[in-house]
């Protein structure tokens, strides 16, 4: 964790500290095999601006061991690390820069986007946070010890943007054997992004941002590994047809869900066998399936 952020990630957790300390003599939850993986949504976002190396940051002091985020693409080429195709809800970029409605990512070069302050929107702690390259984001999630399940955000406004992320997950050492089978994860919305990643490099696991029907999901099941449905489309049912198929790695396909924050919905969509939650309060959900978290 880079030093500057110890005090805004410090001043952030205050008053967490109730919800991250496990209750004595909580029962553990029984699930099928294992509890299911809790992946911090743009990070930590409930507590720290999303998609910032804050958000990564609050989730490691959180002992959050999975961070989820999203990958756009500057006008000069640079990956960057923000959910809104438009800068203007999570940085000041209307004010340092007011002719350039609709502010989208992709019309403005990396110089430019470095000017912003990426933090202050979310609360003053964190002024001066910026919107992190995917470089700079990979480099603090391996600090850190973290694992990432990295969205393809948009990426039709991006072409080839599944080649130039292989090439940077690789420069940052993402592709070696320890990543691909513990810490790496990649997904979108977009099912061709995913089947041309897949084509591209076969051996990351991937992911579908959806829920398609069950007729469908053999097709799915060939580029990929998890079929990562919002919490409102999952059901016992559901998670028992993904699961009853193999993905490209001859392994049980999966299901992560998102984005549950409450203790009572975590316990619920656990019991339906997912494998994984994705929330902006990952401490809660991973204290609630400890137990101790209804
Ligand atoms: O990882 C699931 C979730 O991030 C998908 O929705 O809009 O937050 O990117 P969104
Ligand atoms: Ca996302």
């Amino acid at each position: 964790m880079r030093i500057r952020h110890v005090v805004a990630v410090t001043g952030a957790l205050m008053g967490l500290s109730a919800l991250a300390l496990p209750a004595s003599g909580a029962q553990a939850v029984a699930y099928g095999q294992h509890p299911p993986v809790v992946v911090g949504h743009r990070g930590a976002a409930a507590y720290a601006p999303e998609n910032t190396l804050a958000s990564v940051d609050t989730a490691d002091r959180l002992g959050i061991s999975w961070v989820e985020n999203d990958v756009q693409r500057t006008k000069d080429g640079e990956l960057v690390v923000l959910h809104d195709t438009s800068l203007a809800r999570t940085t000041n970029a209307k004010k340092l820069f007011p002719g350039r409605s609709p502010w989208n990512v992709g019309d403005f070069t990396l110089r430019e986007i470095e000017k912003l302050d990426a933090g202050s929107w979310f609360s003053s702690k964190f002024k001066g946070e910026r919107v992190p390259t995917l470089e700079e984001y990979l480099e603090e999630v391996e600090d850190n010890g973290q694992k990432l399940l990295m969205e393809l955000k948009n990426p039709e406004l991006y072409p080839g943007i599944e080649r130039q992320a292989i090439r940077e997950l690789r420069r940052d050492g993402w592709l070696d054997s320890g990543h691909l089978r513990r810490r790496l994860i990649v997904q979108s919305f977009n099912a061709d992004a995913i089947k041309r990643f897949h084509r591209l490099d076969p051996a990351v696991k991937t992911g579908f941002l959806g829920s398609p029907t069950v007729a469908d999901l053999p097709k799915y099941a060939a580029y990929c590994d998890q079929i990562n449905a919002p919490h409102t489309a999952v059901t016992r049912k559901y998670v028992k047809a993904v699961h009853g198929l193999r993905g490209p790695h001859h392994r049980r396909l999966e299901v992560y869900t998102w984005t549950v924050d409450d203790a009572k919905g975590a316990v619920g969509i656990a019991g339906m066998g997912v494998d994984g939650i994705i929330s902006n309060k990952p401490d809660v959900v991973r204290d609630a399936l400890d137990g101790d978290g209804s």
